[in-house]
Parts: structure tokens; sequence; C-alpha cells
């Protein structure tokens, strides 16, 4: 789908003449000065169409009417502004909007931005980007799909005062978008095309946006001691990576700042094996790394004035002769060694060595880590917030901020002591579960044993990486969480 911004016609009579038109409608109801245009151009079909419905105006609320009398276009279709939106109503708008045509089967529209926000062209470009975000859809592997279910929509015109300022506003957005992209097609891939070496190959296209991409493999990280990341593919036939990506858009002096994320291509549980109902589900284990990829594309895209490093741990987590047993002590590149208690508890190995390797390489000003860590935070937090911990509280206001703005939402949940003895063991430094209570929070003081004294936060993502509902500008599937979050907070906080 292409989208293009127009400056609105100023003829009386409506200038585009085929497809559908779209004008929002404040509440009570109010036409906007498009849609009153419109209105008596088809002879108060607007109008009626209203008193003839439950459209108020409301902020979220459509209504169609087709083939009003008075205009060739096959349909109009009006929005609810209610009192004016703020950026995420916006989003949805352009959401609902994209999404509702495709239904229908519409191939072109023009939509009116003249009403409901205070700067109409930067608003027209959230509208699009929602518009934009909607349109995913992962089908490369449905060869059989039916005409009637797939999407129509072919341009997207938003007809706006001031549309290259609108157009410019658009252009970061974009990229962040193609970010979003890439992490829910990273996250929607199979786990038979998608393993450690072809996520890694994946990483080095960013290359292309100017990021600089290395790659180890098990012998690099044997070298470097990273038993615990390696012990984690000991069962697999894919080879573990680590996948360094680095993304300078800001001066040589300014320490960086750095992301990393869970890559467990496929998670059986090892030999701790995993129930087999649900199991495809764990194709999208790798989601932490999925975001981390996706926001180094989204930051060099827009290029960004930061400095930002993404590490990503790629590993395959399988039942096997050679795979990691319950007993096994592994010495972690920390020095600490780990009683390994539970195999299906990897994700915490994995993160072990590549936060610690992260912090000493780098000194980076803090490390954020986004993993699919444990199933206890869908008890906790269900499908609406991510589970956030954070050894700093100005960190941690910062991410929960940048949540509400960008729409991924974080909760913080509490680092204590008391926690961290839970994970206390006879045979070695630690083990890596800490008993069935509060298991989300132990998963994260495991972590904070190897973030040394690195400001960090830890985003717990299993619950919000993948969703079996749409919403306005998250089709259902992988959803791409974290991109958005973590460009907002870099916008915000890290940026000049
Ligand atoms: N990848 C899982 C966590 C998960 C569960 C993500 C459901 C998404 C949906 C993780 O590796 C895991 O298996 N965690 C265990 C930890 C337990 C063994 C301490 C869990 O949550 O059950
Ligand atoms: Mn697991
Ligand atoms: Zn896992």
């Amino acid at each position: 789908m292409k989208i293009t911004f127009a400056e609105p016609s100023t003829q009386k009579s409506f200038a585009p003449k085929s497809g559908a038109l779209v004008v929002g409608v404040g509440p009570k109801p109010k036409l906007a000065a498009a849609a009153r245009r419109l209105d008596s151009a088809t002879n108060g079909a607007l109008s009626r169409a209203m008193s003839a419905s439950r459209f108020s105006g409301k902020e979220g609320q459509l209504l169609e009417i087709l083939a009003p009398e008075g205009i060739s276009n096959p349909r109009v279709l009006l929005v609810g502004i209610g009192d004016g939106l703020n950026e995420l109503e916006l989003e949805n708008l352009g959401g609902r909007v994209l999404s509702h045509l495709n239904r229908v089967g519409e191939s072109t529209s023009n939509l009116f931005v003249d009403a409901g926000a205070k700067d109409l062209a930067t608003a027209a470009a959230r509208i699009a980007y929602g518009a934009r975000l909607a349109s995913y859809r992962f089908d490369q592997y449905r060869t059989k799909e039916s005409a009637d279910s797939k999407p129509t929509l072919r341009t997207l015109t938003v007809r706006v005062k001031g549309a290259a300022n609108a157009r410019r506003a658009f252009q970061s957005l974009d990229k962040v978008a193609d970010g979003v992209f890439m992490t829910r097609d990273l996250v929607s891939q199979p786990p038979n095309v998608l393993f450690p070496k072809s996520f890694a190959n994946e990483a080095k296209t960013l290359t292309k946006l100017g990021v600089k991409v290395e790659v180890l493999g098990e012998k690099q990280m044997a070298k470097l001691g990273m038993e615990t990341l390696l012990a984690v593919g000991r069962g697999s036939e894919q080879e573990s990576q680590l996948a360094v990506m680095r993304w300078n858009g800001a001066g040589r002096s300014t320490k960086p700042v750095a992301f990393v994320g869970k890559g467990v291509t496929f998670d059986t549980g090892g030999i701790s094996l995993k129930p087999g109902a649900g199991m495809e589900e764990m194709k999208w284990d790798m989601g932490g790394a999925g975001a981390v990829t996706g926001l180094m594309k989204a930051l060099a895209g827009r290029k960004a004035k930061v400095n930002a490093i993404g590490v990503i741990g790629l590993v395959e987590n399988m039942p096997d002769g050679r795979a990691q047993r319950p007993g096994d002590i592994v010495t972690s590149m920390s020095g600490q060694t780990i009683e390994v208690i539970n195999t299906d508890a990897e994700g915490r190995l994995v993160l072990a060595d590549a936060l610690w390797y992260t912090q000493k390489r780098f000194k980076p000003q803090f490390m954020i880590d986004l993993a699919t860590l444990t199933g206890a935070i869908i008890i906790g937090l269900g499908h609406e917030h991510a589970g956030l911990f954070s050894n700093d509280d100005a960190l941690s206001d910062q991410l929960a901020a940048a949540g509400r703005a960008s729409g991924e939402k974080v909760w913080r949940l509490p680092l204590d002591k008391a926690y961290d003895k839970m994970l206390d063991c006879p045979a070695a430094d630690m083990k890596n579960i800490g008993g069935r209570s509060a298991g989300s929070i132990t998963a994260a003081q495991f972590l904070q044993r190897f973030v040394n004294d690195s400001p960090w936060a830890h985003l717990d993502i299993a619950g919000v990486a993948w969703s079996q509902k749409d919403a306005p500008t998250t089709p259902k599937g992988g959803t791409g969480f974290g991109v958005r979050l973590l460009d907002r907070f870099v916008r915000d906080n890290y940026e000049g």
C-alpha cells in the first residue's frame, strides 16, 4: 500500500472522483469542513445516514455510506473524532480506517484531515503511521488465499493543509514502522526457517543502513567463556550465535546505550521438556532479540542522533544426547557458576553471558534487555503490560513514560534481596530457578547478578510479543512490541 500526502482540494466540488472519501465528524455530531461540503454535494446523504444510525461522532466510531447520490465515489466513510485526538488516538484512527477499507474491498481512498487536532499536519502524519502499522501482514506461506479475504487498498492519499510538513513528519515514523515490521517478520517466521544462523543473517542486512554488524560463532564464544549461553544450544544441530549491532548516530565521545535480546529461536524446554500442546508458540521465544533488531533498524533508518548497541543471543533449546542436563553446573563468562535445575529456564542463561559481555565490552550508559522470559509474567500482567524490573529509578520512569506515550505499556515490579536469596544453592553460586512463587521476579534477580554495576532495566515481554486478537495498529500475531516503546524512549531522552 502506498501512502501519499496532498493539499486538500480548494474547489467546491470534490476533486477525487473515485475511491473512498474519508472525513472526520466531531461529537453531537458536528461535521468538519470536508464532511460539510460533502454533505451538500450529496444532498444531505451524510446527515440522513447519521440520523438513521447510532453514529454520534464519538472517537473510534465509523459509518460507511455506499454510493451516495450526487457524487461518483463508491463510498464515504465518516470517522468519529470526538473532542479531538491525541497521538495514539490518531494512530488508532488511521489503523481502523485502513482495516475497514481493506475488509470492504476498496482499492483507493482520500482521507481528509481538517479537524480533531491542533497541528493538522503532524496529526495527518500520525494517522498515516497508524494506517501503515495496521497494513502489516505475514502471508508469505499462504499460497491458496481466496481473493475476497486479501487486502485490497493500494493507495491512501492523506489530504491536509501543509502537506509538505505532514510528509516530513511521516518520514521518520515510516522508518519506525519499517523496524516494527522487521520484528513482526522475525517473530512470525517458523523455526525451521529462522534459526540462529539465519537470524544472524537477517541482522546483517542492517549493514545497508549503516549499522555495523558482527556475528560470533560457538568457537569465539567458547574463547570468551560464554559457557552458559553455549550450554543452552548444546542439544541443537544449529550453531549458536551472538550478533552485535552498532549504530553510531552521535559523536564519538557519547557513551552508547545498549539493548540486549533473548533470541531462543525455538524453546522445547530441552531435557526439561515442555508439554506438547501449544509448543509451536515457542517459535516466538526470540521476541526480545527480534525487538532489539527491529529497534536498530528503526534508529538507523531514521538516523537517530544516538550511539546504540544491540546484542542478541541466538540459540535453539533442544533435547538431545548432547543437551545439557538438569544438575549440570556451568560457568558463566562472569566466572559465576550456575546449577541448572531446569533446562527450560534457558533464557536467563543466554542473557547472563550476553549482558556480561555487553557491559564489559561497551561500558554503556545503561543496558535494557528484552526477553520472553517467564510464563509467570502472563499470569501477573496478562497481555496489557510488559514487566519492568530495574536497578535505576530514573531509567525506570523514562521507560514507563515512553510506554504510555507509545501505547506499548510497561509495569514495574520489585527487585529485593529477599527474592535474590531464593536463587542460593549449596552446589554452586546459584541455581537457575527460584521455585514456584514470584517466578518473574526471581528470573529478574538472576539477570541482575550479571549486570555488574551498570544501570539496567529488564523487560519481560512474554505476554506482549504475540497477540491472539487484532488491535487497531497491531494485527494479531507478532506485535513488534518494544520497537515503538524504545524508539520513543531514545527519542525523548537520549538524542541531542
Ligand atoms: N520461553 C519461556 C517463557 C514463556 C512462556 C514465554 C510462555 C512465552 C509464553 C521460558 O523459557 C520458560 O520456559 N520459562 C519457564 C521458567 C520456569 C522453568 C522457571 C516458565 O515460565 O515456565
Ligand atoms: Mn524455556
Ligand atoms: Zn524460553
